[in-house]
C-alpha cells in the first residue's frame, strides 16, 4: 500500500485561474483542448500526484511543476496525468481486417513481394495497437508472404511508453485476443498468482518505442511510412491542431501509404494530401484534395 494513502489529504478546490494556467499550458504544448468543463478531471487527475508529493494546493503544484526542478522531475509525470491512454489489443478490428485482406497485398504489389515496410503506431498509448499490429504482420508472414516489417510505436507520455516497452499486461486486457493468438504471442507469468501476461521477444523485437510529441514542428524519422495507425488522438485537438498534425504525418508517408484513423474521428472538409479507400481508411496522394 503507498504510505500516502493512510493519510488524509484535504486538497483546496483549484482556481479559474489556476486552472487556466494548465489548461494554456496543456492546450499549446500538447494540443489538447482544455475548455473549462474539464476543470474537475483536470483536478481529479493531478490529485495523485499531489498526495504523492505532499503538495494539497494547486497553486503550490503548479509553481513546484513549472520551477526549475520540477521541469527536470515532474513535468512528464504531470503529462502523463493529463494525458487520455485508453486503448485495447485489436481496438477496431475491421481496420485489421482490412489491412490482411487489402493493404498488405496491395503494396506487396506495389513495393515487391520481399519488400520491408514500415508501419508507426501514432500515439501508441501502452503498445496494445502496436502489438497487435506486430501480430498481424506476423501472421500474414506465417500464411506466405515474403514482406518483413518495422513498427515503431510513438507518444508523450512516458509513463505509456515504459509500459508498451516491457510489454507486460493484465490477463483481463487479453480478452480482444484469440485463443490461438494468445498462445503464440503470449507469455504467461511464471508466478500463477500474478495474473499478467507478456507479449513475446518475437513481438517486443519487432516495435522500437519513441517517444514524440505532435506538437513539433516536423517529425524526423530517416524513412517513409508505409502504413500509419493514428486513431483516437485527433478527438482530443482542436480542428487547425488536427489538420496540421495529419499534415505532418502525411511529410512522414511514402505516396501510396494508408492510414488509418479512429472511427468516431472526422477528416472530411480538411485539405490533405490523401484520398479516402474505405471508411476510416486514407491513402497518401501526390495532391492535396478535400478528404
Ligand atoms: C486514447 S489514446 C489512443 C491509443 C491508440 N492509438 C488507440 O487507438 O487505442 C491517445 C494517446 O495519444 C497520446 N497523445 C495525446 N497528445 C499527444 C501529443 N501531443 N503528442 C503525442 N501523443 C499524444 C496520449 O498520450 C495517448 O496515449
Amino acid at each position: 500500500m503507498d504510505p500516502n494513502d493512510s493519510q488524509i489529504f484535504i486538497f483546496e478546490p483549484m482556481s479559474r485561474r489556476t486552472f487556466s494556467l494548465f489548461a494554456d499550458f496543456i492546450q499549446s504544448e500538447l494540443g489538447i483542448k482544455m475548455p473549462e468543463s474539464k476543470r474537475t478531471m483536470i483536478q481529479t487527475r493531478l490529485r495523485k500526484r499531489m498526495r504523492s508529493l505532499g503538495i494539497i494546493s494547486y497553486d503550490d503544484y503548479y509553481d513546484y511543476v513549472f520551477s526549475p526542478a520540477g521541469k527536470e522531475t515532474e513535468l512528464i509525470h504531470m503529462i502523463d496525468a493529463v494525458t487520455t491512454n485508453k486503448t485495447d489489443f485489436f481496438r477496431e478490428p475491421a481496420h485489421f481486417d482490412y489491412l490482411t485482406d487489402k493493404v498488405l497485398p496491395e503494396l506487396a504489389r506495389n513495393r515487391g513481394e520481399a519488400a520491408r515496410l514500415r508501419l508507426w503506431s501514432a500515439g501508441c498509448s501502452s503498445g496494445e495497437e502496436a502489438y497487435t499490429i506486430a501480430m498481424v504482420m506476423n501472421e500474414y508472414r506465417e500464411k506466405g508472404s515474403k514482406l518483413t516489417y518495422s513498427i515503431y510505436a510513438t507518444d508523450i507520455s512516458v509513463n505509456s511508453l515504459k509500459k508498451g516497452i516491457m510489454g507486460i499486461y493484465d490477463e483481463d486486457r487479453i480478452a480482444p485476443i484469440s485463443m490461438d493468438l494468445r498462445k503464440k504471442y503470449l507469455l504467461k507469468s511464471k508466478n500463477r498468482e500474478k495474473r499478467v501476461v507478456r507479449v513475446t521477444p518475437l513481438l517486443r523485437s519487432a516495435v522500437k518505442f519513441q517517444r514524440l510529441n505532435f506538437m513539433e514542428d516536423e517529425y524526423r524519422f530517416n524513412q517513409k511510412f508505409d502504413i500509419v495507425f493514428f486513431r483516437n488522438v485527433l478527438i482530443y485537438f482542436d480542428r487547425p491542431t488536427q489538420e496540421s498534425t495529419l499534415l505532418k504525418i502525411c511529410r512522414c508517408m511514402r505516396q501510396g501509404a494508408y492510414l488509418f484513423s479512429g472511427h468516431s474521428e472526422t477528416l472530411s472538409g480538411m485539405k490533405l494530401p490523401l484520398e479516402p479507400v474505405a471508411s476510416t481508411v486514407y491513402r497518401r496522394s501526390n495532391t492535396f484534395t478535400n478528404t
